[in-house]
């Protein structure tokens, strides 16, 4: 009788949905006095601590297969955990043993991706612009049909902060329709999609004939909308025209031309308000935010929008001088974009970092009407890696 067929590997479970192609395998795995220590096919070396190792347990019964959500409660091992026999078995994952029995099996594709042991790198991947920048332009009608066009036009989106979208249709509500392409819209006080159209009975400047100098929207709320999609169904009035700046990079300037404007815009609160007859938002937050890393992260940003000032004595010139300047900057040319939205174009970006304003129109002279909508940032990041998944390459 013929030797039954080596039964083929084991695939290693994955705590997640995503799909981890193994570009490098373990070439060799053993102790290190805090866990484990891996050499890598192309030479780099992992290090991954007993506790990581051990909470990180993809098995069944660590982490619902079904859910992929952790079961599992690192609080109730000791804290010097330690596997007590370490191998990498025939289909390349990582083997442990654990002094209570338990076995864990790492895929290594995975394992690679959670990697710890390089210096961080937290550079957010962003191209800032200015004056002349060309702004990256897509067909409306692509983005709506396709997902390889729309895969495209958000990581534009993310990485420069500022498309336009041509042909898009122009029934009402259309501005919806790139929303649904990525998530849930945000809706506001203002609609699920607005109106932006010179009104009777205006709540907001917006709704004006006025010229909007550049500002973010809603920096009256603890969490600005993280893009916005403003498109043209008419503009066909004297005036009107669009102008944009990467609020990014005005920021790195400031930073390099008056550092203590820049220190004072990061630091120091400004107020913003949203006077209406049925709402009241109101946030306290810098013009200028950063993250651990010293990397500008967002803008806050709205002249007609703003509430009175209101920090401690000492520091009051200070924040006028710097939010003057900053104000300032923003209508220097180096920094601005102007292009005029005709019917059937979209502007789409980044509203918590690019800046946008209109110059004044004549609503006598022709009528003028876009529609607009908000979408969270955690919505186009969803999406974007959702596009992104390769399918599953099942080497282990
Ligand atoms: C707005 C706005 C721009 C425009 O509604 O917040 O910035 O071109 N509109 O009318
Ligand atoms: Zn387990
Ligand atoms: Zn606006």
């Amino acid at each position: 009788m013929e030797n039954a067929a080596a039964a083929p590997a084991a695939e290693a479970p994955i705590p997640d949905f995503d799909v981890y192609p193994v570009r490098h395998t373990i070439a060799s795995a053993g102790p290190w006095s805090s866990g484990t220590e891996l050499r890598w096919s192309d030479g780099h070396t992992s290090r991954f601590h007993g506790l990581w190792l051990r909470d990180n347990c993809p098995c069944p019964n660590c982490v619902n297969p079904v859910t992929r959500e952790q079961v599992f409660d690192i609080s109730t091992v000791p804290e010097d955990v330690a596997p007590t026999a370490i191998s990498v078995d025939e289909a390349g994952a990582l083997l442990l043993n654990w002094p209570d029995g338990h076995e864990s099996r790492y895929h290594p594709g995975w394992l690679r991706a959670h990697c710890y042991s390089v210096p961080a790198t937290a550079k957010i991947p962003v191209t800032t612009w200015g004056g002349g920048f060309d702004i990256p332009t897509f067909d409306g009608r692509q983005v709506l049909d396709d997902d390889k066009a729309l895969l495209e036009w958000l990581e534009a989106l993310r990485s420069t902060g500022l498309t336009l979208l041509r042909k898009c249709p122009l029934e009402l509500g259309a501005v919806e329709h790139f929303a649904d392409r990525i998530a849930f819209l945000r809706e506001t006080n203002f609609g699920r999609v607005f109106d932006v159209r010179s009104k009777v009975t205006p709540d907001s400047n917006a709704y004006t004939a006025l010229e909007l100098p550049l500002h973010t929207d809603l920096p009256t709320r603890e969490l600005q909308p993280g893009l916005q999609f403003l498109l043209c169904r008419v503009n066909d009035a004297t005036g009107g025209d669009s102008i944009m700046a990467d609020g990014f990079r005005i920021a790195e300037a400031l930073r390099i031309e008056t550092p203590e404007h820049f220190r004072a815009l990061t630091t120091l609160p400004m107020e913003f308000r949203n006077r209406a007859q049925t709402s009241d938002y109101r946030t306290r937050g810098p013009a200028i935010r950063l993250n651990d890393n010293g990397e500008i992260t967002e803008i806050r940003l709205g002249n007609f929008l703003r509430g009175p000032m209101r920090v401690a004595e000492q520091d009051m010139p200070l924040l006028y001088a710097a939010y003057r300047r900053f104000m300032s900057m923003t209508r220097e040319d180096r920094f601005r974009v102007s292009f005029r939205l005709n019917a059937g174009c979209m502007a789409a970006f980044d509203n918590r970092r690019v800046l946008h304003a209109r110059s004044a129109f004549d609503p006598a002279s022709g009528d003028r009407h876009l529609q607009g909508c908000y979408v969270d940032t955690d919505e186009l990041l969803s999406r974007i890696r959702i596009l992104r998944r390769e399918p599953a390459n099942g080497t282990v």
